[in-house]
């Protein structure tokens, strides 16, 4: 019975050459399975001597009984290696430096939000929020602007699809005034409030972007008058600016909701900008007929009202040349407000 000896040494060292899991399944079936070499050898016994039966017969167990010690043997090591290598590929090394997540910043136009936000709301202001999507009627009629007035093409308009329950085109505001009628119907005298928010036209250049941001503000009592707005904006300026070096010069202009109107200016006194008139703001006494829309006695009420650029506050503050820095999302240009 050579040929059982051979066959145990040869599985066995089949076994040990087996890398993986498969390759040892494999192997077991050239041995043990059912045309396996000693499977072949067992069925071949019962051609033989029955005393010769016993003797072979209990060397072929012995034989198997080796074969499948080592194959157990050989799976245990081979599922060992398998934890070992994954254990070894998904190590974590908790003593790394974490990954770095950048940290955020307020963009500089809602930095100056805020500070505008803040410098009214301490003077008394209400801050108030209104839709981007905006009727015809609230962004221009309302505001003495009528249908078909040459007026409106100075704000060249997104309009969008669909309409009002008035049947009234719907567009993106042009400016955040149609909120001075909105917040005026909704609370009593006297009214006091700014508006910051989005707006949109039909502009694009380096002074000019289709969304841009406002700032509205509105005072209405009894006895409101230019000399208040005056004093209001210039205090605004100057808090704003953080200087008390500078001008304010209020120039006559024309808006149609305010009667008469001003474009408000500042120059700065010191600073690459010294001297120079920068127009900054909208502005006027509140016309009568748009406070008649207010829902209000014009003869009772009168007040000023004023839209400031708040890309235009922010670069001059900062000393920014070109508006569509704002909106590139150049991380170069918005860290330096970090
Ligand atoms: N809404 C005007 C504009 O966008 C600015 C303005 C507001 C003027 C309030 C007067 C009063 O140009």
């Amino acid at each position: 019975m050579q040929d059982v000896e051979s066959i145990v040494e040869r599985a066995l060292a089949e076994f040990d050459r087996s890398g993986d899991a498969a390759q040892l399944e494999n192997a077991k079936a050239r041995f043990l399975g059912k045309s396996g070499e000693l499977t072949a050898l067992l069925k071949a016994l019962g051609a033989l001597a029955p005393a010769e039966r016993r003797s072979a017969g209990a060397l072929i167990n012995a034989a198997k009984e080796r074969i499948e010690a080592a194959l157990a043997a050989r799976r245990a090591a081979l599922a060992g290696a398998g934890l070992e290598a994954r254990l070894a590929e998904e190590a974590l090394d908790v003593t790394l430096p974490g990954r770095q997540r950048g940290r955020g910043s307020i963009h500089p136009l809602i930095r100056s939000w805020q500070r505008v936000e803040a410098i009214f709301r301490s003077i008394g202001f209400d801050v108030a929020d209104g839709p981007e999507i905006e009727t015809d009627w609230y962004n221009f009629t309302a505001l003495n602007n009528p249908e078909n007035h040459p007026a409106r093409s100075m704000q060249d308009t997104f309009y969008v699809d669909g309409r009002d329950e008035k049947d009234l085109p719907l567009l993106l505001r042009t400016h955040t005034s149609p909120m001075q009628v909105r917040y005026a119907r909704m609370h009593s005298p006297p009214l006091k409030v700014i508006v910051p928010g989005r707006c949109y036209r039909v502009d694009s250049d380096a002074t000019h972007s289709p969304m841009f941001h406002q700032v509205e503000g509105l005072w209405i009592d009894e006895h409101i008058s230019f000399a208040d707005l005056k004093g209001v904006y210039t205090d605004f300026l100057r808090r704003f600016f953080e200087s008390d070096d500078l001008a304010v010069r209020f120039r006559p202009s024309f808006f149609p909701f305010t009667e008469p109107s001003a474009e408000i200016d500042v120059a700065f006194q010191n600073g690459p900008l010294e001297g120079k008139w920068l127009e900054i703001s909208g502005a006027g006494q509140v016309h009568p007929d748009v406070v008649r829309n207010f829902g209000l006695d014009a003869e009772r009420y009168i007040g000023f009202a004023f839209g400031s650029g708040i890309e235009r506050l922010t670069m001059l503050r900062y000393g920014i040349n070109d508006l569509r820095l704002f909106f590139d999302g150049d991380l170069r240009f918005l860290k330096q407000f970090a």
